[in-house]
């Protein structure tokens, strides 16, 4: 596999679509002003998600873990007309940045945000969602897998993030403390014996797992 190197990187962007400023701004603010900043998705999650919804055009999509919105609006954006994207965080803290950023980008009208825990609120929501990103607690994947997959209509895709969590899938005595990995590694087994959709794993940055219904 093709390591990407930080030069490789910047090739890779000066090559491809350039940032929208909306997302710069978001994601310069994120770096400045919230915890974690790593978690947001950035230039190039953001135009690898964009044009997946592009691909498949799917009416509704669902996210669980917003962080700061930029996976959001960048979905958002490339939605199809009459699309909606249903997005779930349980911080209540970034509320406000993100209503403030979905504003700025004009796709109020496109975003349901739902504040509080994905395991209080997937099952209070209708389906059908023909395209789900899975993005919230690492040691929590695979009951929100469980909780979506009943929404998903036969041929639709879930994609969950980091399921190569930085190469530490592969890290032998992980420290039993270590809840991400161990969750991501059980995610991984549990998808590996699911015959109910077919699975591939796109080896672009820390690994999404791209899975379609059966
Ligand atoms: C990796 S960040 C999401 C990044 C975002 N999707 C992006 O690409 O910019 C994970 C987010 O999931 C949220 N989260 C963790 N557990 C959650 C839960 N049970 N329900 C909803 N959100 C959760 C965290 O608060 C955090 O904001």
């Amino acid at each position: 596999m093709l390591k990407i190197d930080r030069a490789l990187e910047e090739y890779i962007l000066a090559h491809c679509e350039p940032e929208e400023e909306v997302l710069a701004a978001l994601y310069r603010e994120t770096q400045v002003r919230i915890y974690h900043p790593r978690m947001a998705s950035g230039h190039m999650q953001g135009m690898i998600l964009s044009m997946l919804v592009k691909m498949i055009q799917p009416q509704r999509i669902l996210e669980i873990g917003t962080y700061t919105g930029y996976s959001s609006i960048s979905m958002a954006r490339a939605l199809p007309p009459g699309g909606e994207l249903h997005t779930i965080e349980v911080n209540d803290e970034l509320e406000d940045f993100i209503r403030q950023y979905v504003e700025k980008a004009g796709v109020s009208s496109l975003i349901q945000l739902h504040i509080g825990d994905a395991l209080d609120i997937l099952p209070t929501l209708q389906g059908p969602f023909n395209f789900v990103f899975i993005d919230g607690n690492k040691a929590q994947y695979i009951d929100y897998y469980e909780l979506a997959l009943p929404l998903v209509p036969k041929g639709g895709f879930i994609f969950a993030d980091n399921v190569l969590w930085d190469g530490k899938v592969l890290k032998p005595n992980l420290r039993d403390n270590d809840h991400f990995t161990h969750g991501i590694l059980q995610f991984n087994e549990h998808i590996k014996q699911d015959n109910r959709v077919e699975k591939v794993i796109f080896p672009f940055r820390d690994g999404i797992f791209v899975l379609r219904k059966k």
